[in-house]
């Protein structure tokens, strides 16, 4: 049996946006109380497309704000980006050489992100869920969460895993592992009414860093101001809210907003049904904007505040990396040894 331990990251590429924190950085925070925790700033990743050096600089001091403001706490969860610790790297190359280019093929991530020009994309972005899982297992992690777009990689997780424990077996147990082998078989945990917020302006779209219109996302640095207009203009339909669930269905942009509020107040689509069913948008807006200003502004301040002394995000990232080593760098040496190394 492993020890249960949480691993999770995002991307220091471009804005935190409200998926991104109602899918994944707040339920971190919430995490905190039931496991140790290992927060990572995923730069590794974040390069598998162009990223400028200043930014890709700048977006890691940012995420770490986003992270520390949202009420991850360094001191007890471990928060680090993922270049200052090489187990990643290393755990990936044999990953690389365990996981089978046709399950590669299968990611809906790596169609979607390299678009029609698969020829021009980097071999790093193909490989990318190899990177993923070597992120997880360096620290035998059991937990993951994440929003609903990252269930296929997690699935990818566990077939490495699997198969490595199997194709080892032999040697594993020659070296005194028992049943579980080297790898857990980690489980992602999807949970709550946002797992998968949608674009403001297309209900059919998740919400994303990489969608062209600001418009189409409420980004954690947006004032207050912006996020009443992007809600304000979010697409919807001219019906009143339904005061039961199943009257969402078909209702894309309506079931987003709602399960917007729904997180951001802490309770469930069906409880926002019973008070707003039968209203308007011209009603509901106004209020999810409210609500909204009021769990991001102060967050906007903190991670403000927090932007404006690098030097201290950086002392938080190298305590976090010597931490996270401490973990990591055991297992890659038990890792190797099985291999042959
Ligand atoms: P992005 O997908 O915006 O580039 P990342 O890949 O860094 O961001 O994802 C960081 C975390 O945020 C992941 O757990 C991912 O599942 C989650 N996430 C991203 N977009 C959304 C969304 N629209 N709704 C819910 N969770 C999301
Ligand atoms: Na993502």
């Amino acid at each position: 049996p492993f020890t249960p331990r949480v691993f999770s990251g995002v991307q220091p590429t471009g804005n935190l946006h409200l998926g991104n924190y109602l899918g994944a950085v707040r339920r971190f925070v919430a995490m905190q109380d039931e496991y140790p925790c290992i927060y990572c700033v995923v730069d590794l990743h974040a390069i598998t497309v162009w990223q400028d050096p200043v930014e890709l600089t700048q977006a890691t001091h940012n995420v770490t704000a986003a992270y520390l403001a949202a009420g991850i706490d360094p001191k007890r969860s471990i928060v680090f980006n993922q270049s200052r610790v090489t187990a990643h790297a290393e755990l990936a190359w044999i990953f690389n050489c365990v996981a089978r280019m046709g399950w590669l093929n299968r990611m809906t991530q790596f169609k979607e992100k390299a678009g029609k020009d698969r020829e021009n994309a980097s071999a790093g972005l193909f490989v990318y869920p190899n990177l993923m899982a070597a992120d997880i297992l360096a620290y035998q992690a059991t937990h993951v969460p994440v929003g609903e777009d990252q269930k296929q990689h997690l699935e990818l997780t566990r077939d490495i895993a699997q198969k490595f424990n199997h194709d080892y077996s032999e040697r594993l147990a020659s070296l005194g592992y028992g049943e579980d082998g080297m790898f857990p078989m980690t489980e992602p945990i999807i949970q709550g009414p946002a797992t998968r917020v949608m674009s403001l302006r297309d209900g059919s779209k998740k919400m994303s860093k990489s969608e062209a219109s600001d418009a189409s996302r409420i980004n954690l640095t947006d004032d207050a101001d912006m996020i009443a207009q992007k809600i304000r203009k979010a697409k919807t339909d001219p019906e009143p809210l339904p005061s039961e669930l199943k009257g969402l269905e078909g209702r894309a942009e309506a079931d987003n907003l709602v399960g917007i509020y729904a997180a951001l107040a802490n309770t469930t689509k069906d409880a926002v049904l019973a008070q707003y069913g039968g209203q308007g948008f011209s009603a509901f807006k106004p209020a999810l904007a409210e609500l909204a200003v009021e769990v991001l502004a102060p967050m906007n301040d903190e991670m403000r505040r927090l932007v404006a002394d690098p030097g201290h995000l950086d002392a938080v990232l190298a305590d976090g990396a010597a931490r996270a080593n401490e973990i990591a760098a055991p297992i890659l040496h038990d890792v190797k040894r099985v291999v042959g190394f």
